[in-house]
C-alpha cells in the first residue's frame, strides 16, 4: 500500500492555507535548561499539585465538560474587577486568535500590526483570507504609534493588534499610545497582555471602562506557569463577548484544565511571589549579559532579553545547546537578524546559561 495523495486532491486546500507554514518551534531538543518558549521556570508546588490530583479523581472523564468554563470565567471577571459576561475562555491565547479571525477576518480585509510582532497573528489572518498590513516599528524597535495610526486612517480597519509587552521586542508600549491608537481606531484594538503581570506601565484593562473597541487577551502560560495546561481569556465589553460566542467551538477548555485554573486564581500571592522572583532574576540576567561588555543586549520589560554576539546566532544557538541550554533564534524577523531571545530561568539556570556563553564566547 502506498501513502501517496494526488496533488489533485492536495490542491483541495485552500490556497491560504497551502501557502502557509505550520507552527514549529525550531531547534526544539531536550535539555536540562530550557530557555527559549518564555515559560515560568515554577512548576505548581507538590502539595498544590497532589491537591489537583485529588481533585481529578473527582472528575468522570466519561462526561462533556460544560460548553463554556462558567467558574473558571465567574473567578476570572471577579479577578479583573469586570462586569459578567466579560471573559470568554479558550484552550490557551493562541486559540483564541482563532476566534478574532473568525469573527473579524475575511476577503482581503486588511487587519494592522507593528511588526516586529508574534509571528501568529499574521499567520491567522492569512488563513482567515486577510491582509496583514505590518507598520514597522522605530530603531529602537519601539511601536510607532503616529504610523499605526496612519495606517489604520489609510486602511479604515476592523481590526488592529497590538501586544504589551510584545514578543518578540521585550518592550512596553506606552499606555496613552496604546489609547490613542484606540481613539483613533472606528474598529477593534486587540491588546495582547500575554506579559502584563511583568509591565512596568502596568495593563490597559481599564481602558476597557472608556473604549467600547477594546480587546484585551492575556494567557496563564507565562506568570501563571500554566503553559503545559493550556488557558487562555479575552476580555471586553458583555454585549462584544456575546457576538464572539456564536463562533466558539464548544468545550474548548477541559475540566482538568478548568481547575488548576480555579486553583491558581485562588493563590494570587503565590503567582505574585513568583512573577516578583522573576523581575529579579530578570533584571540580574540583564545586567549580567551588560557587563560582558561583549554583547549587544536589549531593554526589555518583561521575562525575556534579546541580545546579539559577534558571532553567527545559528551557531551560537547550537553551540549553546551542546552545552544543554536552550534559547531562540529571532532572525526569522527581519528586524531581528542576528539576535537571540533568552528567557530568563531560576538563577541557576541563569548561572548555566552565563557559564555556556563564557566557555563558547570567552
Ligand atoms: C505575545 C504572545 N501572545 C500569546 C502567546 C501564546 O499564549 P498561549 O500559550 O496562551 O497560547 C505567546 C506565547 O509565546 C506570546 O508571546
Amino acid at each position: 500500500m502506498s501513502n501517496r495523495v494526488p496533488e489533485r486532491l492536495l490542491e483541495l486546500f485552500r490556497p491560504a492555507v497551502r501557502s502557509e507554514k505550520p507552527y514549529i518551534v525550531p531547534g526544539a531538543r531536550p535539555v536540562s535548561v530550557k530557555l527559549n518558549q518564555n515559560e515560568s521556570p515554577f512548576d505548581l508546588p507538590p502539595s498544590l499539585k497532589r491537591e489537583l490530583l485529588e481533585a481529578f479523581f473527582q472528575i468522570d472523564f466519561n462526561r462533556y465538560p460544560s460548553e463554556q468554563p462558567t467558574r473558571l470565567i465567574q473567578a476570572l471577571e471577579s479577578n479583573c474587577g469586570v462586569e459578567p459576561g466579560s471573559v470568554l475562555v479558550g484552550n490557551g491565547s493562541n486559540e483564541l486568535t482563532y476566534t478574532l479571525g473568525l469573527c473579524f477576518v475575511e476577503d482581503g480585509d486588511p487587519v494592522i500590526t507593528p511588526t516586529p510582532m508574534f509571528a501568529l497573528y499574521e499567520s491567522m489572518v492569512r488563513l482567515h483570507g486577510g491582509t496583514p498590513i505590518s507598520v514597522g516599528c522605530q530603531t529602537d524597535l519601539q511601536v510607532d504609534t503616529d504610523a499605526i495610526i496612519a495606517a489604520i486612517e489609510q486602511h479604515d480597519s476592523k481590526l488592529t493588534i497590538l501586544a504589551t509587552p510584545s514578543n518578540p521586542t521585550g518592550l512596553a508600549i506606552p499606555k496613552k499610545d496604546i489609547e490613542r491608537v484606540v481613539r483613533a481606531s472606528n474598529g477593534f484594538v486587540v491588546v495582547d497582555e500575554a506579559y502584563h503581570e511583568f509591565n512596568p506601565e502596568g495593563s490597559a484593562l481599564d481602558l476597557l471602562m472608556r473604549h467600547p473597541n477594546v480587546i484585551i487577551l492575556r494567557t496563564l502560560s507565562k506568570a501563571y506557569g500554566l503553559a503545559g495546561l493550556r488557558l487562555g481569556y479575552l476580555v471586553a465589553r458583555p454585549a462584544v463577548i456575546a457576538e464572539m460566542m456564536k463562533s466558539r467551538l464548544p468545550f474548548m477548555v477541559d475540566r482538568m484544565a478548568e481547575q488548576v485554573g480555579l486553583l491558581l486564581l485562588r493563590h494570587q500571592d503565590l503567582v505574585r511571589d513568583r512573577v516578583d522572583q522573576i523581575k529579579v532574576y530578570t533584571a540580574h540576567l540583564h545586567q549580567a549579559m551588560v557587563e560582558r561588555g561583549d554583547l549587544e543586549v536589549l531593554p526589555t520589560d518583561t521575562n525575556f532579553i534579546l541580545f546579539r554576539a559577534d558571532r553567527d546566532p545559528g551557531e551560537l544557538l547550537s553551540e549553546l545547546a551542546d552545552k544543554d541550554v536552550l534559547v531562540r533564534n529571532m532572525g526569522g524577523y527581519e528586524q531581528l537578524r542576528g539576535f537571540l531571545r533568552v528567557t530568563s530561568g531560576t538563577p541557576s539556570e541563569n548561572k548555566a546559561f552565563l557559564d555556556a556563553l563564557t566557555s563558547i564566547l570567552g
